[in-house]
């Protein structure tokens, strides 16, 4: 296997499916086998999951609402998403921990990065919750950090294209994909790979980055097998 310790990043939005809002049970057992088939194989799995199917902080100020006080619901949102991976990868036998960077002991433990390492050495599946615990950061700059902390040896991007291309491709035919990029050619180039704090987080980290397409069966276990699965950002 190529990577012993990822960190997965998922958005939220990619739970909702189909539907319009919500988390939708199918995809939420796709992704749960997935990750099942990574964990099985020996990977130490960590993850961190957005919360955009049910709250964008973002949204939520151009109605009028207070930017901090939305980006704290948006955090609530991705402790709902972050326990329903948690059930779904619980109901297949793997097992898990949760971890919150703002405290709510009822329901899961509070994120202390010892443990979590720990958790993982164990053979645990750790999923952090409520992003970084900070208004003003995305749940790519919670990725980024918690992936630094926990010296994961990668960060892979789940989304729903299958890399980075010279333009998105649903707008532009012409549009290639990279398979391996620098972070300064990112820069350059101006692509949108994260948000530039989480970007910048990752680059002066020297964690490589691989965009690739979660919703395709077999990809992740492809990508952590060492083949050219997506984009790989690096120095
Ligand atoms: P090891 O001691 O390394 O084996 O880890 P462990 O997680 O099995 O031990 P611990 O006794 O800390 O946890 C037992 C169970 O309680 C696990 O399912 C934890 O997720 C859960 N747990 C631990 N701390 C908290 C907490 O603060 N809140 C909640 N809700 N659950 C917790």
């Amino acid at each position: 296997m190529k990577y012993k310790r990822i960190l997965l990043k998922l958005s939220g939005e990619a739970l909702m499916g189909n539907k319009g809002f919500g988390i939708d049970q199918e995809r939420l057992m796709e992704y749960a086998k997935e990750i099942k088939a990574a964990y099985d194989a020996g990977c130490q799995v960590a993850i961190v999951i957005g919360g955009g199917n049910i709250f964008r902080g973002i949204q939520a100020e151009k109605g009028g609402m207070d930017r901090v006080h939305g980006d704290y619901m948006g955090m609530l949102a991705t402790v709902i998403n972050s326990m329903a991976i948690q059930a779904a990868l619980e109901g297949l036998g793997v097992q898990t921990r949760l971890q919150s960077a703002i405290k709510m002991e009822q329901i899961c433990e509070p994120f202390i990065r010892r443990k979590a390492v720990r958790h993982l050495e164990k053979g645990r599946v750790v999923i952090f919750g409520a992003g970084s615990g900070n208004p003003y950061f995305t749940t790519d700059s919670a990725a980024a950090l918690r992936a630094i902390e926990i010296e994961a040896e990668v960060i892979l991007k789940g989304t729903r294209v299958d890399g980075i291309y010279t333009a998105d491709p649903e707008k532009d035919k012409s549009a290639t994909k990279y398979d391996q990029i620098s972070y300064d050619e990112v820069y350059s180039k101006g692509l949108e790979v994260m948000d530039l704090t989480a970007f910048t987080l990752c680059k002066e980290n020297n964690l490589p980055i691989i965009v690739f397409d979660m919703n395709k069966k077999g990809n992740l276990q492809q990508l952590l097998n060492g083949e050219a699965v997506g984009t790989l950002v690096v120095a």
